[in-house]
This record gives structure tokens, C-alpha cells and sequence, in this order.
């Protein structure tokens, strides 16, 4: 039989670490003197720590110098590391570790396919790293979601051939990437955001085993 490949993003999918994000974020917004609400965190879910960088700017209307621009990168990463270093199992999104244990059991390769440069000790912090065949993040790539190249890489790394690889994804712009890399795609959160995905869950706990088996039995 052939095998699938299980590429999971990280935040907002495995832990909630969206929320983090976005209080640091927020801070950051606060400090230049602007507000920085739920609604446009959104546009941040699955983009480059840069890049949201230069969103936020936009959103203040602020012009950065390149060492502005560069000494709040830092801050804004040096108060999220802040939110992570607390983090622990019990952060785990719930049924997270279920569907792992079951493509684990059916022996199916797993790969985090993730925008962020924390990936790694995010997943040692929450004691799941060892499910995890390769990590490809924000480290390994030069293009950022929307384009493919994040999960290619993983499916790459899995030996699958892309579309044999299944994604879950909580951001538009991870969903797109899966799309264009012929990926089945799995919105996890609301499906209205997530209208492009091929299957929508709120969360895990919507996840079955005979959902997951026919992603393994898929041609
Ligand atoms: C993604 C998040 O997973 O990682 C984005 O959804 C974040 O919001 C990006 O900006 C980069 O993360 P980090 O940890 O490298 O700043
Ligand atoms: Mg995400």
C-alpha cells in the first residue's frame, strides 16, 4: 500500500500558540501607538514573522528605519519566547496526541510543515518532537505560504509524492499552499475562514478514526 504523508503546521493547529503570537503583537502595536485587533491577527496566521512585521507597519501607517524594522523583529520575538518558555503538555490542542498515535500506529510518516523559526522547541516544550519524521519550518525555506515550498519540502523529506500528502492547516494562506502543492487540505477552526480547504473541522475532537482511514486509503 502506498503510504500518506501527515504534514501538520504548528500554531493554531498543534498548540495554541496563535494566541501568543498575537499578544506579542498587540504589545508591539501598543508601544508605536496603535491598536491591533483579533480581526486583522487573522492576515497573521501562516505568514513570516517579517512579513506580519511589515503588515503591522502598514496598519499604523508607520515607516521604519531598516534598524527599527529590525530591533522590533527582536522585541516582538523576545516577548512571544516569553508566552512559550511557560508552555507545556498541557497546551496540546485537544485530540492532537489521538490522531497522532493513529497515523503513528498505522504506521504513516509525520511532518511539521510550519512558517514559524520556534517550531523545534515548541514541540520539545509540549513533549511531542518524537512523533515527527522531519521538521521543516521557518528555518528551512525561502518562500513563505502561500507558496508550496514548505510542504513540498516535507513530503520531499517523508519520500511521498506531494499528492499523496495530506495537510491541516489553520490559516488561509497555509490551506493555499497546500492547495497549489495538490495536497488534500484540512481546515482545523472556521470553516468559513477556511472556505478553500477540502474538509473543515472546528478542532481534533471532529476527527475520527474512519476519517483518518480514508486519508490513508486514499488512491
Ligand atoms: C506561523 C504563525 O506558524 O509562524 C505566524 O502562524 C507567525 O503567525 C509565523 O508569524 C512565524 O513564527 P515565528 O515563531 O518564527 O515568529
Ligand atoms: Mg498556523
Amino acid at each position: 500500500m502506498n503510504k500518506t504523508g501527515f504534514i501538520f503546521d504548528l500554531d493554531g493547529v498543534i498548540v495554541d500558540t496563535a494566541k501568543y503570537h498575537y499578544l506579542a503583537w498587540k504589545n508591539l502595536a501598543q508601544e508605536l501607538g496603535f491598536e491591533f485587533t483579533h480581526e486583522q491577527n487573522e492576515l497573521f496566521k501562516g505568514v513570516s514573522r517579517k512579513r506580519c512585521l511589515e503588515i503591522l507597519l502598514d496598519i499604523g501607517g508607520i515607516t521604519a528605519t531598516q534598524e527599527q524594522f529590525d530591533s522590533w523583529m527582536i522585541e516582538k520575538n523576545e516577548d512571544y519566547l516569553k508566552y512559550i518558555e511557560k508552555m507545556d503538555e498541557t497546551e496540546i490542542l485537544p485530540d492532537v496526541p489521538k490522531v497522532l498515535e493513529y497515523v503513528k500506529r498505522h504506521e504513516m510518516p509525520i511532518a511539521l510543515g510550519s512558517a514559524s523559526k520556534n517550531a523545534r522547541p515548541i514541540l520539545e516544550k509540549v513533549k511531542l518532537l518524537s512523533y515527527f519524521e522531519t521538521i521543516v519550518d521557518g528555518n528551512n525555506v525561502t518562500k513563505a505560504k502561500p507558496d508550496p515550498e514548505v510542504f513540498l519540502i516535507a513530503a520531499e523529506q517523508l519520500g511521498v509524492r506531494a499528492d499523496q500528502c495530506v495537510v491541516f492547516e489553520d490559516a488561509q494562506a497555509g490551506i493555499a499552499a497546500a492547495n497549489s502543492a495538490d495536497m488534500i487540505s484540512i481546515g482545523i477552526g472556521d470553516a468559513q475562514v477556511l472556505s478553500e480547504a477540502d474538509y473543515n473541522f472546528k478542532d481534533f475532537t471532529e476527527i475520527d478514526d474512519g476519517f483518518l482511514k480514508k486519508l490513508i486509503k486514499q488512491e
